[in-house]
C-alpha cells in the first residue's frame, strides 16, 4: 500500500479538507502516515492569510525535501498552492503538484502522473464542489469539523481569503444533516460547522438558522459549534434559533477587526463601531451566559493613535472572553496594498499597539475568569494536557478547563467546579452532579 502523509497549516477549514483528502487518498488505496519520513506521498496542506503562515510552510518545504525517501510525490495544497499555483513549481523544484482547494479531487490523478515525472498545478474554482462523496479520515475522535458552505463573497480589503477560496457557496442542508448523522454513530458528540461567515449560510430553501436547528436535532449530538460568523448575517431568525436549540453552545467568536468606525469603512467591513456593539447586545440578551471572542488586527494602514485607542475602548465596552490579535499583514493583490504608502503604520507603532492590545485583553479576560471561580458547570474531556496528568476539557463557553482523567475519560462529559485560573485557563474539581447555583444574598 502507498503511504501518504499531509502536514496542516492554518485554520479549521483547512484541517477539515485534510481529513477529505486523507479520505479520498484512502478510498484510493492509500494509508495514512504520521510522520513525512519514509511516506510516498507527502502533502503540505497551507494557509496564505499572513505572510508569516507562508514564510513558515517555505521554511518546512525546505525541511522537508530533505527528509523525503527517494521517489517521495512532494505537494502543496491549500490557500498558498491556490494563490501561487504554478509560480511554486517555479520556485521549488522538488514540489510535483501544486493543488487548490477546489481541485482535491483530481488529487490521484495528478499523484500519478507525478510518478511519471509530470509536475502539474490544479487551481480552478468549481462552484458545485462539496466533495460530498468523499468519505472523511477524522482524526479528532472527540469533536467532528463539518464544512458547511465553501468561499467568501465579503472583500475585506485586507484579506486574501476570497481569492484563494473563491466565492461563497453552501452545502446543502440534507447532506451537512446526513454527514452529522454519521459522526453521531460513531460515538462523535459535538460538531462543529464551518465556514467564512458561516452564519450567511443559505442553501437555496434554507438558512442558517434552519441549519442550527436541523443539525442540534440530529440524535446523539450534545454540542453544536460554529465559527466563524459575520456581524452583518446575525438575523433575528439565526439569534432566535441559536438560543432556543439546547444542543447549540453558549459560544460565538465574532471577529471585530477594529473599533473604529472609519477604519472599518476603509477595511470594508460593512458595520460600524455601534452596528458591531448593537450584535453583541442582541446577541447577549437572547443567549444568557454567553462566551464571546474575537479577531482583531492592528496596524492596518491610516491607523491613527485615535482608531487605535477606539479599538481599545470597544474591547472594555464588550468585555471579550478572548481575542485572537494580528499584526496587519500585506497581502498580494488585496485592496488593501493600493492604499496610500504614507498610510503605512510604521512597524514600531504597531509593535507598541499590538502590545497594549494584548495587555488590555489579558486583563480584561483575566478579571472575567477570576470572577468564576467557584462556579459548577459542564466539561468534555478533550484530549491530553500539555503537561501534567492533566487532561483538557471545555465548557459550552468555550473555557479550557484541566481536569484529573485517565485515558478513558476523553469524550466524557463531567460537571466540575472551577478551582483555579491562571488567568487564561481554568483546573476543575470534578464534582458528583450538577448543583443548583447558590442563591443570592
Ligand atoms: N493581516 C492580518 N490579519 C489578518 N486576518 C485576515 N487577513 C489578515 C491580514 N492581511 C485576520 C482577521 C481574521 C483572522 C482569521 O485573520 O482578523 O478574522
Ligand atoms: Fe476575509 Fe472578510 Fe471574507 Fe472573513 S469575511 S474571509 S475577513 S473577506
Amino acid at each position: 500500500m502507498p503511504s501518504v502523509y499531509i502536514e496542516t497549516y492554518g485554520c479549521q477549514m483547512n484541517v477539515s479538507d485534510s481529513e477529505l483528502m486523507y479520505g479520498k487518498l484512502r478510498a484510493e488505496g492509500y494509508e495514512s502516515v504520521d510522520v513525512p519520513h519514509g511516506a510516498d506521498v507527502v502533502l503540505v496542506n497551507t494557509c496564505a492569510i499572513r505572510e508569516n503562515a507562508e514564510q513558515r510552510v517555505i521554511g518546512r518545504l525546505g525541511e522537508l525535501r530533505r527528509d523525503l525517501k527517494p521517489g517521495a510525490i512532494l505537494g502543496v495544497t491549500g490557500c498558498m498552492a491556490q494563490r501561487l499555483g504554478a509560480r511554486l513549481l517555479e520556485t521549488d523544484t522538488r514540489v510535483q503538484i501544486v493543488v487548490g482547494p477546489d481541485a482535491y479531487r483530481m488529487l490521484p490523478a495528478l499523484i500519478d502522473g507525478a510518478r511519471q515525472g509530470e509536475r502539474f498545478s490544479a487551481t480552478d474554482f468549481d462552484l458545485e464542489e462539496h466533495y460530498e462523496d468523499f468519505t472523511a479520515r477524522r482524526f479528532e475522535g472527540v469533536k467532528a469539523w463539518i464544512p458547511v458552505q465553501r468561499g467568501c463573497d465579503y472583500r475585506c480589503t485586507y484579506c486574501i481569503v476570497p481569492t484563494t477560496r473563491g466565492p461563497e457557496r453552501s452545502r446543502r442542508l440534507a447532506d451537512v444533516v446526513r454527514e452529522t448523522r454519521d459522526v453521531a454513530e460513531q460515538g462523535i458528540t459535538e460538531v462543529v460547522l464551518l465556514g467564512q461567515t458561516v452564519n450567511s449560510y443559505h442553501d437555496g430553501t434554507h438558512d442558517f438558522a434552519d441549519l442550527l436547528r436541523a443539525v442540534g436535532a440530529v440524535e446523539g449530538i450534545r454540542r453544536v459549534r460554529y465559527t466563524s460568523p459575520h456581524p452583518n448575517d446575525f438575523s433575528d431568525r439565526v439569534i432566535a434559533a441559536m438560543a432556543e436549540t439546547p444542543a447549540v453552545c453558549e459560544h460565538v467568536h465574532l471577529p471585530m477587526q477594529s473599533g473604529s468606525t472609519a477604519m472599518l469603512k476603509r477595511m470594508l467591513r460593512r458595520y460600524s463601531r455601534e452596528d458591531y456593539l448593537a450584535c453583541v447586545e442582541r446577541l447577549r440578551a437572547a443567549i444568557p451566559g454567553l462566551g464571546l471572542t474575537t479577531d482583531i488586527i492592528v496596524g492596518f494602514p491610516g491607523e491613527t493613535d485615535g482608531e487605535f485607542e477606539e479599538t481599545l475602548s470597544l474591547c472594555r465596552a464588550v468585555r471579550f472572553d478572548d481575542a485572537f490579535t494580528f499584526k496587519f499583514s500585506a497581502r498580494e493583490g488585496t485592496p488593501a496594498t493600493r492604499m496610500p504608502p504614507e498610510w503605512t503604520v510604521p512597524d514600531a507603532v504597531v509593535d507598541a499597539r499590538y502590545d497594549a492590545l494584548v495587555a488590555t485583553v489579558r486583563g480584561i479576560s483575566r478579571e472575567r475568569n477570576m470572577a468564576r471561580l467557584g462556579q459548577r458547570l459542564e466539561v468534555l474531556v478533550e484530549k491530553e494536557a500539555r503537561k501534567g496528568d492533566l487532561y483538557q476539557a471545555r465548557s459550552r463557553d468555550f473555557k479550557t478547563v484541566l481536569v484529573p482523567g485517565t485515558a478513558d475519560s476523553i469524550g466524557r462529559y463531567l460537571h466540575v467546579e472551577l478551582s483555579g485560573t491562571t488567568g487564561a485557563t481554568f483546573t476543575g474539581t470534578p464534582v458528583a452532579e450538577r448543583h443548583a447555583l447558590p442563591m443570592a444574598g
